[in-house]
């Protein structure tokens, strides 16, 4: 798969130790920062890969930030993009499967290293379930198109 990440300063390590992780796995990763635990804005860093999943440019993002909730809330700014922040296995399976989240956001300040590992790898390995989900997934983005609806 092909996979864009960024993290802020306080999802850093566990965005180098994701990638390293995604590599020996075989996938092909994109790290679009930050480089190193200095403080900088979320905000710039969930656009930079919401951006790449909205235009098609990879097949799934990744965010890093302190708790996760700043990328996700960033993320799903952005047309296209479905962002999670699962906080156990089962919630990162039935994202995939009936939701077909196509952005993973993990708070390195909130999940210990191991958890993380196995919501990343539920979440990389489960596929969306299609039928009455692609109908509601189907609504959302009518949403995005049309808000505010017409009076
Ligand atoms: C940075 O201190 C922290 O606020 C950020 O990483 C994230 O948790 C925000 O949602």
């Amino acid at each position: 798969m092909k996979l864009a990440l960024a993290a802020d300063h306080a999802g850093f390590e566990l965005k180098q130790m994701t990638i390293g992780r995604l590599e020996r796995a075989g996938h092909e990763v994109i790290d679009m920062g930050t480089d190193s635990g200095e403080s900088v804005d979320y905000p710039e860093y969930a656009v930079r890969v919401a951006g790449a999943v909205a235009a098609g440019s990879v097949d799934r993002g990744i965010l890093v930030c302190g708790t996760g909730l700043g990328m996700c809330i960033t993320a799903n700014k952005i047309a296209g993009v479905r962002a999670v922040g699962p906080c156990s296995v089962e919630h990162a399976v039935m994202s995939r499967r009936h939701n077909d989240a196509n952005v993973l956001c993990l708070g390195q300040r909130l999940l210990e290293d191991k958890t993380a590992f196995a919501i990343l790898d539920a979440w990389l390995e489960t596929d969306f379930e299609g039928g009455r989900h692609a109908r509601r997934l189907s609504q959302i983005a009518d949403l995005e198109k049309h808000w505010p609806a017409p009076r």
